[in-house]
């Protein structure tokens, strides 16, 4: 595992970027695996200024919200048409389907299309609570796509981007932490005080279900972006 400790947001997403300019330059990047939240915006924001062209590129979403429709502006897939698709289209974009009821199905349905788009490099934020897409602590590091019932710390933190805490969808489809550690190489992005637990616990605490993110230190390839103060505890 690299850490890479970085002064600010603007520059992990610079670092982010040129690690994943380099990736596509060997030519053997197909896939991306990609994350919602405000930790990827300044990545993304640097694949849009640039001329890399990913029209002949998958992406493969973590994580959709239950019961949002698409152009619902608290989605995840408006979040990502608004803040990357749009600017910069790929050749197909994946995402789960949050207005799908019969979970079994949709969560089946996910599991192919992440078996038919093997991930090359997956981009990953962190919640407070050391959540990856949206494993909540205690999920299994076997698990595959499934539907997740929110932790109150979790709707918690994602209600600032809602008018209302009560707005706050409870339930999510979420990729799996084995999926996500199929992926063969893995970008985490943290920033910030509220995130330095979790990437303390999760990089050199035990590895422990209780603690999604600690599932990273099983896989080979992990670069970590982190600013000072998400890596404030790391010894
Ligand atoms: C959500 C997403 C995660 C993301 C986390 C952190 O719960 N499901 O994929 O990593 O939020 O969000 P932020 O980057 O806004 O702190």
């Amino acid at each position: 595992m690299k850490i890479i400790t970085v002064k600010n947001e603007a520059e992990g997403g610079k670092v982010a970027f040129d690690i994943i300019k380099n990736e596509m330059m060997t030519g053997n990047v197909k896939t991306f695996g990609l994350a919602t939240g405000s930790t990827p915006e300044t990545l993304y924001q640097e694949i849009v200024a640039s001329d890399l062209d990913f029209t002949e590129m998958n992406s493969v979403n973590l994580d959709e919200y239950v019961g949002l429709v698409s152009d619902n502006d608290q989605s995840y897939h408006y979040f990502m048409k608004k803040h990357l698709f749009e600017a910069k289209p790929f050749k197909t974009n994946y995402l789960p389907d949050g207005t799908v009821t019969d979970a079994k199905k949709e969560c089946e349905r996910y599991d192919r299309v992440i078996a038919e788009n093997p991930i090359d490099i997956q981009i990953l934020g962190i919640g407070e609570n050391a959540h990856i897409g949206f494993n909540e602590p205690g999920s299994s590091f076997e698990g595959t796509t499934s539907k997740v019932k929110l932790t109150e710390s979790t709707i918690a933190a994602n209600s600032r981007n809602f008018a209302k805490k009560e707005d706050v969808p409870t339930h999510a489809y979420s990729m799996g932490i084995k999926s996500i550690m199929q992926s063969k190489k893995i970008i985490l992005l943290a920033y910030g005080t509220k995130k330095a637990e979790a990437i303390f616990n999760s990089l050199q605490g035990p590895v422990t279900e209780n603690v999604p993110g600690s599932a990273l230190q099983n896989h080979s390839d992990v670069i970590v972006i982190v600013d000072e103060a998400a890596a404030k505890l790391l010894k």
